[in-house]
């Protein structure tokens, strides 16, 4: 038999798991918890082809955004944070975080609030894990 078979089998196979994969969409919430003194919580989030601003979050507040992460798995976000004299710059979105944000129901959230010993992670808004600290 000619591998042509199994070659288009194996196409077809990678194009159903990449239409299935696509409909993965994931929402980062970064949520402040430091209070406004000395100042706001200053956010700065990007990726290679996106830059979604700055922006300031007082106690409380949320800045979120939603996004289909790539089939190779590459998708990556990080953030700069600043408060007071404070400063962190980490990937809240990457394949090892995707890994603490992922459910089976095909739409996903990753929270993470920023509090005054440090950054934690969720995924549903309820139980936290401490990832990072302030620098
Ligand atoms: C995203 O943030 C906005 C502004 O804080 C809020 O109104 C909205 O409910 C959030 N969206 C989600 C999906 O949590
Ligand atoms: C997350 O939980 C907080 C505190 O219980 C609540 O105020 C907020 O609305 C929740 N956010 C979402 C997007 O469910």
């Amino acid at each position: 038999m000619s591998p042509v078979i199994p070659v288009s089998v194996l196409l077809a196979l990678l194009t159903i798991s990449h239409l299935a994969y696509a409909r993965k969409d994931i929402v980062v919430h970064i949520i402040s918890r430091v209070p406004k003194d000395p100042t706001s919580l200053q956010i700065h989030c990007k990726s290679k082809d996106n830059n979604l601003g700055m922006h300031f979050l007082d106690n409380g507040q949320e800045f979120n955004w939603t996004f289909t992460p790539n089939f190779i798995g590459t998708t990556l976000f990080f953030c700069d944070f600043k408060w007071g004299s404070k400063f962190r710059s980490f990937a809240v979105y990457d394949r090892r975080i995707n890994g603490y944000c992922a459910n089976l129901s095909g739409f996903y959230d990753c929270y993470w609030e920023a509090r005054l010993d440090g950054f934690y992670l969720s995924k549903d808004n309820h139980t936290w894990e401490k990832l990072n600290f302030w620098t």
